[in-house]
């Protein structure tokens, strides 16, 4: 049920959300499954789908810092300064809910994540919709967050219309940050990041301590804490098949090191033996935007490809801007 016209009209999936469809459309990280946010069973329908724990809460997405208004008990001058700066974009903020925002979204927390996306179909389905719209990633739940209509169609086949957007701008989910309490905390990182925060509101926010954040440089890290975002606890974004760090001097196959060179190996043991040569090399030369658009597509490919093993090269100097990268990177690791 992809549909490739490219002057869709949304109507036909405005419509279907308001009478409790579960649909999948595009952002600009990557592919949600949404439902009305005011709708129970539209909602409960989403963890069905995905086989979600229902203890982990969704992102409501809305057009308008507004919408965010009837969602948020009060939006404080911290959170609308935010919004003002990143919004539309891919900063989900957590601040008090209202009574009226349903359990089932929030999983019975009192707070709630609210994000406006910067891409023109969500934006217009709510709008169309004239509600906001409660959405997960569109993967069923421990596989990596699909980044292309194609991904969506792997874990859910036809059960659910899917809007094609073509390839999603980051690839990435969106920054997670939690105004609900001091110090404010980033929960998940992304393409805003803590800095970009911090510069905004001129005072230092925290970055949770949980697996595949923050840390110590280059590729494995040593110390890992209880996690504080729900979703976090989970193994997420990861292929069947095993992602580990391989240094360059490990490689099967001889290449020219590179300073700041990625290299993402599928990698095909035989039988009992040591790896054989039979990998897949994808240079990245350092453009970890790429890496990070790329990266769930290229863990599923290696899954489709039936391929062992995805290696990555760590990297041992990065821009703040590749920490959400490396974070999906040691989350699928579980390192
Ligand atoms: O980029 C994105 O955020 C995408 C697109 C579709 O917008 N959505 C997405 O949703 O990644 P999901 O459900 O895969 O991740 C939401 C994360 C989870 O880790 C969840 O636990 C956390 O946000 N979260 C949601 N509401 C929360 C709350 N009230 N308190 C703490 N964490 C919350
Ligand atoms: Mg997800």
């Amino acid at each position: 049920m992809i549909e490739t016209k490219p002057d869709i009209s949304l109507s036909k999936y405005a419509e279907q959300l308001r009478n409790g469809i579960v649909i999948a459309f595009p952002t600009e990280t990557v592919y949600g499954l949404g439902a009305d946010a005011w709708n129970a069973d539209a909602v409960a329908r989403i963890f069905e789908l995905k086989g979600r724990p229902p203890d982990n809460p969704l992102i409501v997405h809305v057009n308008s810092a507004e919408m965010a208004g009837t969602l948020a008990v009060e939006i404080s001058d911290d959170a609308k300064r935010l919004m003002e700066c990143f919004w539309p974009g891919p900063l989900a903020i957590i601040l008090p809910k209202r009574p009226e925002v349903l359990d089932i979204v929030t999983a019975g927390l009192p707070t709630v994540a609210i994000r406006m996306p910067d891409h023109p179909i969500p934006l217009r389905l709510i709008e169309e919709a004239g509600r906001p719209i409660a959405a997960p990633s569109a993967n069923t739940s421990g596989r990596p967050s699909p980044t292309r209509a194609e991904h969506v169609r792997q874990d859910f086949g036809l059960d659910v219309p899917i809007i094609e957007g073509g390839s999603c701008q980051y690839g990435l989910e969106s920054t997670v940050l939690d105004l609900s309490e001091r110090p404010y905390t980033v929960l998940r990182p992304g393409h805003v990041t803590q800095s970009d925060i911090e510069e905004a509101l001129l005072q230092p926010v925290r970055m949770t301590d949980m697996p595949g954040t923050s840390g110590t440089g280059a590729g494995p890290r040593e110390a890992t804490s209880p996690p504080r975002s729900p979703g976090m606890k989970y193994t997420h974004y990861a292929p069947d098949a095993r992602v580990r760090w391989m240094r360059h001097d490990e490689l099967p196959v001889p290449l020219q090191p590179a300073k700041n060179t990625l290299y993402l190996l599928h990698q095909v043991r035989n039988g009992n033996g040591p790896s054989n040569p039979a990998c897949k090399i994808i240079r990245y030369d350092g453009i970890y935007e790429e890496m990070a658009r790329d990266l769930y597509d290229r863990f599923r490919m290696a899954d489709l490809q039936g391929f062992e093993e995805v290696a990555i090269e760590p990297f041992s100097t990065y821009p703040e801007s590749a920490e959400a990268l490396l974070n999906r990177i040691r989350k699928a690791i579980g390192d």
